[in-house]
C-alpha cells in the first residue's frame, strides 16, 4: 500500500508529466535532450541572458524569466530543476494545513502553484510574479488543467503593494534577489559571530530586496498567518541577516528550519533551510546562528591514524567549520609564520603554519565563515609552505 508521502510524490510526477517535464540523471543525456529541443540561437540567448541576470539588475532579471517561460524553453529549462521541485513542492505540499487563502510569492510559471492548487481544491490561491510572460504561461496552464481555485497576478511588490488577507503565505526562491550577494562577514577570522549593526542589515535588505518584500508580505498575512520560506541562504553569512530581517519584524520559528538538498541533475546544491514562521506568537523554537554542524572531528596524534608513507596525503584534513575547534584544541599549538589582511571586499583571511606536538599543521580562516586545518608529518612540510604561499599570492 502507497504510503501518503509516497502517493504525493506520485500526484508530483504526474503532474510534472503535465508541464512536460523530464527527470534527468545524467548532465549528457540531458543536454542532449536540450540540443534537440532548442535552436542554437534559443540557446545562445538563454545563456547571455543568464549572465545578465547575475548582475542582479531588476529589469534583465524580469527578461530572464519571461524568456524561461516560453513555451519552447519552458519544459527544458525547468527539467533542469526537476529535484529541486520534489524537494521544495513535498515538504510545502504537507505544511499547507487548514489555511484557507494562502498567498504564492514569486510563483515563476505556476510549477508548484498549480500542483498546490491541484492536491487542495478546497483552498483558494492566489499566486503574484512580476513576469508577465510567466503569468501567462501559468493562466495558459491553469486553464488546460481545469483549475478554479487558483488566480495569477502579474505585479512587482517592490513598486506595488498587495492586496487581501492571506492565512499562509508561501515564498519559494522569490525573497532573495540577488542570488550572488556573500551577506555580511563575521566579527572577525577567529569567530563566527555578527554582532548587530544596523546599518549592515540594512544595507543587505536593500542590496537582496528582501526588506521590501518580508514587509509586504507581512501587511497582507492574517494576525495568526503563517509563512513557508525557502531561500538560497544556507550559508551563514547570509543566514544570519536573513533570519534577522524576519525576527526583526517579529516572526518567530514554529518548527526548526531544515535544510533542503537536491540535484540538479548530476551537481548537489545544498539550499534552504525551509522556514515555518509565525507573527507575535511565543515560540520555544529559537534562531540559531551557528554554523551547521559538519562531521570534523578534533585531530589525535595518538588516535591510530596511521602515518602515510607512500602518498603526499594529509594526517588530518578539515574544510569545515568544525576545523576551528580542531585548530584551537591543537595541542602545544606554536605559530611559525601568519598573516592577516583586509580584503577589498571586507573580508579579513588569516594564514598560518605552525607546530603542534611534532607534527605540522596549516590553518586558514577568514571572516565569510570558511576554515581549513591541514596537519602533515613534519617530512611534508614543504607541502604546507607551498601551500601557504599561494594563499598569500592570491590576497591582494
Ligand atoms: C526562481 S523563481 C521561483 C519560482 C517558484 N516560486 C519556484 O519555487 O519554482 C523566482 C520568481 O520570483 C519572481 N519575483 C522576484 N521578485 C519579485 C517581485 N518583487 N515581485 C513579484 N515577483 C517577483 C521572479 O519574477 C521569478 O519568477
Amino acid at each position: 500500500m502507497l504510503s501518503s508521502s509516497d502517493e504525493l510524490r506520485t500526484a508530483l510526477h504526474e503532474h510534472l508529466a503535465r508541464w512536460g517535464l523530464k527527470r534527468f540523471i545524467f548532465d549528457r543525456d540531458y543536454f542532449a535532450w536540450q540540443r534537440r529541443q532548442l535552436s542554437s540561437a534559443d540557446l545562445n540567448h538563454l545563456n547571455r541572458q543568464v549572465e545578465l541576470k547575475r548582475s542582479g539588475n531588476c529589469r534583465e532579471e524580469v527578461a530572464f524569466y519571461d524568456l524561461t517561460a516560453q513555451p519552447t524553453i519552458l519544459s527544458v529549462i525547468h527539467s533542469q530543476r526537476y529535484d529541486y521541485y520534489e524537494a521544495v513542492g513535498l515538504p510545502v505540499a504537507s505544511r499547507l494545513g487548514d489555511a484557507r487563502r494562502v498567498l504564492d510569492f514569486g510563483c515563476g510559471t505556476g510549477i508548484l502553484t498549480t500542483f498546490y492548487a491541484r492536491r487542495f481544491p478546497d483552498k483558494e490561491f492566489i499566486a503574484v510574479d512580476r513576469s508577465p510572460a510567466s503569468i501567462a504561461a501559468a493562466r495558459k496552464k491553469s486553464k488546460e488543467l481545469g483549475l478554479a481555485n487558483v488566480r495569477f497576478d502579474c505585479l512587482d511588490v517592490e513598486h506595488e503593494s498587495l492586496r487581501g488577507s492571506f492565512a499562509l503565505i508561501l515564498s519559494t526562491h522569490a525573497l532573495v534577489q540577488a542570488e550572488r550577494d556573500p551577506g555580511i562577514p563575521s566579527e572577525s577570522w577567529q569567530t563566527f559571530t555578527r554582532a548587530h549593526h544596523t546599518e549592515r542589515q540594512t544595507d543587505f535588505e536593500q542590496r537582496t530586496g528582501i526588506g521590501v518584500r518580508l514587509d509586504r508580505l507581512g501587511a497582507v498575512l492574517d494576525l495568526s498567518g503563517r509563512m513557508v520560506i525557502c531561500e538560497k541562504v544556507r550559508q551563514l553569512a547570509r543566514r544570519v541577516p536573513f533570519q534577522r530581517a524576519l525576527a526583526e519584524r517579529g516572526f518567530q520559528l514554529m518548527e526548526p528550519p531544515g535544510p533542503i538538498r537536491y540535484r540538479l541533475i548530476e551537481e548537489a546544491v545544498d539550499d534552504g533551510p525551509l522556514y515555518v514562521v509565525q507573527k507575535g506568537r511565543g515560540s520555544s523554537v529559537l534562531w540559531d546562528e551557528s554554523p551547521e554542524i559538519d562531521e570534523g572531528h578534533v585531530f589525535d596524534r595518538n588516535a591510530g591514524v596511521a602515518a602515510p608513507t607512500d602518498s603526499d596525503r594529509p594526517l588530518y584534513e578539515n574544510h569545515g567549520p568544525s576545523a576551528q575547534t580542531a585548530w584551537e584544541r591543537l595541542k602545544d599549538r606554536a605559530v611559525t609564520q601568519e598573516m592577516t589582511r583586509q580584503q577589498p571586499d571586507g573580508r579579513q583571511v588569516h594564514v598560518e603554519l605552525g607546530t603542534s606536538g611534532g607534527v605540522r599543521y596549516l590553518y586558514c580562516a577568514n571572516t565569510f565563515d570558511q576554515r581549513q586545518l591541514v596537519i602533515v608529518e613534519p617530512v611534508r612540510a614543504a607541502i604546507l609552505e607551498d601551500y601557504y604561499r599561494e594563499i598569500l599570492g592570491g590576497m591582494t
